[in-house]
């Protein structure tokens, strides 16, 4: 017996029930179906579209389900094609026709757009939860390693000496954006659909915004065709995940090249490594590159939610029954990954010495020179100018720019002096650049209270 049985004449193709069905994946929402029958069974009979009593028996048969639902004892199956009718069934069987009373003044359209909003809410909550507890592990890695000084990079040449720190603090800032992402994803997300019916509305006096209050929605929709045919929310989170993950990816990225014997920046714990089953001394980084790989997966989920959309006329189309798997793999993906990455930072290890000795190498204080050249009045770019010669005779001799002797230096400027070894040390050009949001030491201090404090 199908739903629908009163307007066919055959039955549906076996092949046909099993490429229709959803409920392989949708049984997923089952605790948000029940949760949004449950409000809409006690809006019906607010409204006198149902007796107090049925709705009652309706609400009871829902909780006895729900029960069934998470004790993990609730049958779901393949002929009753969806997670709604999965549950509707159940309900009928348990009070009878009382139970075919709840889809009053509902469709399947609105009821499946409310179940994802429900879930997204949810996973959305838990998300932000994760994001922080990441953004507080690298805030604690930056305040234990303040004194770490590495070399900072553009083009993965050598560059400018920073802060461990400051390198930490850069992917807390990426996070800090993802994190407010996924709240103005959730403002659109927190938008109560159902009502809209199929597409139409209804003629029942419903009351959408006792509905709305029940679920805890901050609004209600304005347009009935909008509401059941809008999946931006769905995409909107897939483009903040996605983005999330591509930061993942990068620090990631980051931590493969930092634990080449090439580089030998950190010690990613054992645990978050694997060995070679033929290369006995291997100790490979794989759960950063997982991390990476997954981060192809989650935009993948994206696109395909996006070009899925593109041709639909309005309002509902089945197609947009493949809104859910991308998403649950997303949500899964994302929550794994924050929480995998969090404890492997956690235990990664850096170091120091190998780090700054970068900073040794690689003119790491050119641009300092220059600085210190237009100190003593020198225009930037002749400065620029005597330092690269500069850069150039130390490549020729073999030498690092801060053994040069007072004469060598003397000759490319005369306005070179004493002074010009303590201004271009390490630590010197580091806790120098001490502008908002650069990498000396008291700024990194600055940001680490602001943002901890921003964090609680
Ligand atoms: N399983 C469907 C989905 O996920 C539910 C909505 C079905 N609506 C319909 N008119 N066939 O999209």
């Amino acid at each position: 017996m199908k739903m629908w049985d009163g307007r066919f004449q055959e039955s549906t193709d076996a092949l046909v029930e099993e490429f229709n069905a959803s409920i392989g994946f949708d049984y997923k929402l089952a605790q948000y179906d029940i949760q949004g029958s449950m409000a809409h069974a006690k809006m019906l009979a607010k409204c006198g579209i149902i007796t107090t009593e049925d709705s009652q028996k309706i609400i009871k048969g829902l909780e006895e389900i729900l029960a069934e639902v998470e004790a993990g004892e609730f049958e779901f199956t393949v002929e009753l094609e969806d997670i709604h009718m999965n549950i509707e069934k159940r309900l009928t069987d348990k009070i009878g026709a009382v139970g075919g009373k709840l889809h009053t003044a509902r469709s399947r359209n609105d009821q499946v757009a409310l179940d994802v909003r429900l879930y997204l809410r949810d996973q959305i909550e838990q998300i932000k939860g994760l994001v922080k507890q990441l953004q507080e592990v690298l805030l604690e890695l930056a305040e234990e390693n303040i004194d770490i000084i590495m070399p900072g990079y553009t083009h993965l040449q050598r560059a400018q000496p920073i802060r461990l720190a400051h390198h930490l603090l850069a992917y807390q800032q990426k996070l800090k954006r993802d994190y407010d992402r996924l709240v103005d994803c959730y403002k659109r997300v927190n938008i109560l659909p159902l009502g809209s019916g199929a597409l139409a509305g209804t003629k029942f006096p419903i009351d959408r915004e006792f509905v709305a209050k029940e679920l805890g929605f901050a609004g209600v929709s304005q347009n009935s065709l909008d509401a059941v045919s809008d999946r931006d929310f769905v995409i909107e989170f897939l483009a903040a995940a996605s983005t999330m993950m591509m930061h993942l990816s990068r620090f990631s990225e980051e931590l493969i090249i930092w634990t080449s014997s090439e580089f030998d920046f950190v010690e990613i714990s054992d645990s978050f490594c694997t060995g070679s089953s033929i290369m006995p001394q291997k100790k490979n980084p794989d759960i950063p590159e997982l991390i990476r790989g997954k981060t192809g997966r989650v935009y993948g989920n994206l696109m395909q939610l996006l070009v899925t959309m593109k041709g639909l006329p309005l309002a509902y189309n089945k197609d947009m029954q493949e809104d859910k798997e991308g998403l649950f793999d997303t949500v899964d993906t994302v929550k794994k990954s924050l929480e995998i990455f969090a404890r492997m930072m956690a235990k990664t290890k850096f170091k120091a010495d190998k780090m700054k000795a970068s900073t040794e190498g690689g003119f790491v204080n050119a641009t300092d020179v220059a600085d210190y050249l237009v100190d003593k009045d020198i225009p930037f770019r002749e400065a620029h100018e005597i330092v690269g010669k500069s850069v150039f005779y130390c490549i020729e001799h073999n030498k690092k720019l801060s053994e040069l002797t007072m004469e060598e230096w003397q000759g490319f400027s005369e306005v070179f002096s004493d002074d010009i070894y303590h201004a271009i040390a390490i630590e010197t050009c580091v806790d120098a650049r001490n502008t908002i949001g650069g990498p000396a030491r008291a700024e990194i201090e600055r940001v680490i209270k602001q943002e901890k404090e921003a964090l609680n």
